[in-house]
């Protein structure tokens, strides 16, 4: 028995997570031939998605990673974005891919898009593992989708409730019974 098996409920098993990742990866291998890419983790949720699609990428990529934080320890957003690890290169004439686990309201991307194009990159696209466009506060346009869920607050592959639950191999919901 696994120590989340009381409280959280599979919602999307690992098997459909890697199978969508793969299906993601071998799009952006097509979208980007030819050109060298750099993947922009958004830490700490994206890190696992960041991982298995990067494998999947057929391409001599780059990885950077990003710190903002958005949430106050709660489960709503504030709106208020800081950064809190910046990139150890410029992004200039580079070809960007951001890489979020969730768009939920979409006030970080919104905020990371901002930042991004004052960096001069070559271009900008977004992946994001989830979205949950019920909670859309703006509209964020997001070029390579897992899935679409419906307004339920979800742990699991690197999604957080009190920085715990990260380490699920699968997206669940926390049980309310
Ligand atoms: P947004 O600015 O409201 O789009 O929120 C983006 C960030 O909020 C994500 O990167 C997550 O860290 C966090 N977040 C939003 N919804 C959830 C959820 O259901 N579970 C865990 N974290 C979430």
């Amino acid at each position: 028995m696994a120590f989340y098996d009381d409280t959280v409920e599979v919602m999307l098993p690992a098997e459909q997570l890697q199978a969508r990742i793969a299906e993601l990866g071998a799009q952006i291998t097509q979208d980007y031939r030819g050109k060298e890419l750099t993947l922009i983790g958004v830490l700490k949720g994206s890190i696992f998605f960041l991982t298995d699609l990067a494998r999947h990428i057929d391409l001599p990529i780059t990885i950077e990673l990003m710190g903002v934080s958005s949430y106050q320890g709660g489960t709503e957003t504030t709106g208020e974005v800081r950064v809190t690890h910046d990139l150890s290169r410029p992004m200039h004439g580079r070809h960007v891919l951001l890489v979020e686990d969730i768009v939920d309201t979409g006030l970080t991307m919104k905020f990371l898009l901002a930042n991004f194009a004052a960096r001069g990159p070559a271009s900008v696209k977004v992946a994001s593992l989830l979205e949950k466009p019920s909670r859309a506060k703006v509209k964020i346009d997001i070029d390579y989708k897992g899935f679409v869920i419906e307004d339920r607050f979800v742990v699991g592959y690197g999604l957080d409730y009190g920085d715990k639950y990260r380490n699920l191999p699968f997206v669940g919901v926390m049980r309310t019974d």
